[in-house]
């Protein structure tokens, strides 16, 4: 896809701004892309609302244009969903006037940085972007401190590192000419022994084909 950078080859990771940068332009075109398996995605909302109640407050991270949080909202008493694009956002919350739904906040915010007070979320839910991050590991440690004791952290990730190991030479080049964001080529064991080094416990695991998505539901102990 010809999406490029500001600048000229980088040397360095992308800067956060860059990268914002990189998800607003990105943004319309994103926005028009049809889910890739709608079965699946519909799967996946059922396996998570079957965790939710009424009185649950839930975040979410890296929302895009906000479709998995207004489709939660009706279930929670409230989402607070951030994303670093304001491009994204500005379609979120125009999505979410018009589904009417009350009781999600779209705000800006970059999960390295912003602060959240600990055990303040009962769901945190990170849906393709761990992937995205420079250091996974150290978003996943946050996920566990903010969600309350028994809370649980659902995820959804491109784990590129078996089915499409080539993927991690080409991508530093990629970043390099500006063709993709920052991109981490794990392994779904890599993702696994992220998640149980940080302290989860592993819920459910489901990788609907080969090459698909891990999405993985891990629960803080109470
Ligand atoms: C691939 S999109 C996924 C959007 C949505 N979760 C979905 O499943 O369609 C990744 C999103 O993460 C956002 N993002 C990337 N890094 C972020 C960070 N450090 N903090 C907040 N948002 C971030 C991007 O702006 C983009 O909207």
């Amino acid at each position: 896809m010809a999406i490029t950078f500001p600048g000229e080859l980088h040397d360095r990771n992308p800067t956060m701004a860059e990268l914002s940068a990189f998800w607003d332009r990105l943004a319309d075109k994103y926005a028009a892309q049809p889910i890739a398996d709608e079965q699946v995605y519909r799967t996946k909302l059922a396996r998570t609302q079957a965790h939710l109640t009424p009185d649950m407050d839930i975040f979410e991270f890296g929302c895009g244009t906000g479709g998995t949080a207004i489709a939660h909202a009706p279930h929670v008493r409230s989402v607070r969903a951030v994303d670093f694009s304001a491009r994204m956002l500005e379609m979120a919350r125009a999505r979410a006037a018009e589904a009417g739904v009350g009781n999600v906040s779209f705000e800006r915010g970059d999960i390295t940085t912003m602060a959240i007070p600990p055990e303040s979320y009962d769901m945190v839910l990170g849906l393709s972007i761990l992937h995205l991050l420079e250091n996974r590991q150290a978003v996943i440690a946050r996920v566990f401190d903010i969600l309350k004791p028994g809370g649980r952290f659902v995820s959804s990730t491109a784990c590129l590192g078996d089915s499409m190991k080539w993927f991690g030479y080409v991508a530093p080049l990629g970043r390099a000419i500006g063709l993709l964001p920052m991109l981490n080529v794990m392994t779904p064991d890599q993702l696994r022994a992220d998640m149980q080094q940080a302290g989860f416990v592993i819920e459910h695991d489901w990788r609907p084909a080969p090459k698909a998505a891990l999405f993985l539901i891990a629960r803080k102990p109470a």
